[in-house]
């Protein structure tokens, strides 16, 4: 926790700008910037992520992994910054031609781990997973510090030898610090336009378990690609209830935790090691939707889903809409994150970010800005899986798309055609 905030003080402390009036898009509160500095701010972070994109595959090949430890991206200082264990390694890297258009991006930054250390440390570490089993914890490589990192969420759970048996792999240690007390009390509009049949209900939107009473937030909705007119919702699998008979599930507005409209049932839910499940739409007064609930603010209210891509670089902002916790943006900090509840229940494929979320944001819809001239369309980039104070996870969509097909399902974002 505490390094993270460091980490995230060190960016915000390097941008130039300081108090400004407008802030109505996520990314100019997140940035700490006036909206009208958010196109540039994009247009930087898209233009160092598609370098990051050619630089990340380089820096993991024989001839550069044990020379340098991972890069991310500093949009602030408009550069990419690269962990440099060998400096000597650094002039064959920009002497590559893919590479030397782009060395004025690229900062070399001294480094203690190499990429090929961190990464047989991490496997090293996950080995003891199985031997010790450690509870409530995230792992995951932050390129930003350099490390692997152990995150333990509260608990009361003994994780004394899991943590002596992977010292000699010199992780760094966070432990959760007091969860906030959270309160949102903003209700969402909930007016069924009488002209209207049919109710919208968007991304972030709250789903009600009816038969457990739990509440979780729908994801994307998806098609399935061989009858487009049947319509799906994804959310994350634990939100399926096994204690009880069925899982059938309602849209809830924010603010509040009661079924408002029947939507379906949950007709797949996976919780391991990917934890993803899909409503089937069966209620007649539901219609799909590819946008996003950011009801809060004054602005750029619905963001619009289009397109669905993998989170590639550190550094960029990641944001996500929840029934809980509303609209929140935050940095990404790792991209090969683990999640240990307990024994035989572990995630995989986690996208660690510090974006704020609490129960009920669970299924959420994760997702990024990309374009400068369009500030209210975004790309998908996964479902809010969970996660603690100072710490929240996603799970790749990417990812769950790929265990649907090996489930024979073939589905598709619903992008409005
Ligand atoms: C982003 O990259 C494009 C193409 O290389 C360039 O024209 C543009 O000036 C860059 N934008 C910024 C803000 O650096
Ligand atoms: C590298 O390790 C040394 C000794 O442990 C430490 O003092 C230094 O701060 C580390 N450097 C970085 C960049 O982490
Ligand atoms: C701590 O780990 C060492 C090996 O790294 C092992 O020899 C020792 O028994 C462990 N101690 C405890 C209390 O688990
Ligand atoms: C945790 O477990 C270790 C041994 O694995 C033991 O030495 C220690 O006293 C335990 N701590 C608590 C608070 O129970």
């Amino acid at each position: 926790m505490r390094t993270i905030y460091f980490s995230i003080i060190l960016l915000l402390s390097l941008q130039s700008y300081s108090i400004y009036a407008e802030q109505h898009h996520p990314l100019a509160e997140l940035w700490n910037v006036d909206d009208t500095e958010v196109p540039k701010l994009l247009e930087i972070e898209r233009n160092l992520t598609a370098i990051d994109d050619i630089l990340s595959p380089i820096l993991e090949q024989d001839d550069f992994i044990s020379s340098f430890g991972g890069s991310y991206i500093d949009m602030f200082k408009i550069h990419i910054v690269v962990n440099t264990v060998k400096f000597s390694k650094r002039d064959d890297l920009l002497a590559l031609p893919q590479i030397k258009p782009f060395q004025d991006f690229l900062f070399f930054k001294k480094a203690n781990h190499s990429m090929s250390q961190i990464k047989s440390n991490f496997e090293q570490i996950k080995l003891q997973i199985y031997l010790t089993e450690p509870k409530r914890v995230f792992i995951f490589s932050n390129m930003v510090d350099n490390n692997n990192f152990l995150f333990f969420l509260d608990g009361n759970h003994n994780n004394t030898e899991f943590i002596n048996a992977t010292k000699p792999f010199n992780p760094t240690i966070i432990y959760e610090d007091n969860p906030p007390v959270s309160q949102n009390t903003k209700r969402s509009r909930y007016d069924v336009d009488s002209r209207e049949l049919k109710f919208k209900v968007l991304g972030g939107d709250g789903l009600y378990n009816d038969q457990s009473g739990g509440v979780c937030s729908v994801g994307f909705w998806v098609t399935d690609r061989f009858n487009p007119n049947e319509f799906y919702i994804i959310t994350a699998g634990h939100c399926f209830d096994k204690d009880v008979s069925r899982n059938e599930f309602s849209y809830a507005p924010w603010g509040a935790e009661t079924p408002a409209l029947y939507i379906g049932p949950m007709e797949i839910s996976m919780i391991n090691p990917y934890d993803f499940g899909i409503i089937y739409l069966n209620g007649k007064d539901v219609a799909p939707t590819f946008a996003i609930r950011n009801d809060d603010a004054d602005q750029y209210k619905e963001l619009i889903i289009n397109d669905g891509a993998p989170a590639s670089s550190v550094g960029i902002h990641m944001c996500k809409s929840g029934h809980k916790t509303h609209l929140s943006c935050g940095y990404v900090f790792g991209l090969n994150g683990i999640y240990i509840e307990e024994k035989d229940d572990m995630k995989e494929d986690l996208i660690i970010t510090n974006m704020k979320s609490d129960f009920g944001d669970s299924g959420g819809t994760v997702f990024s800005f990309v374009s400068p001239q369009n500030l209210d369309s975004v790309v998908g980039r996964g479902i809010n899986f969970g996660g603690g104070h100072g710490i929240e996870a996603a799970q790749s969509l990417n990812t769950i798309f790929i265990e649907l097909e090996k489930l024979s399902r073939y589905f598709k974002l619903y992008l409005g055609d």
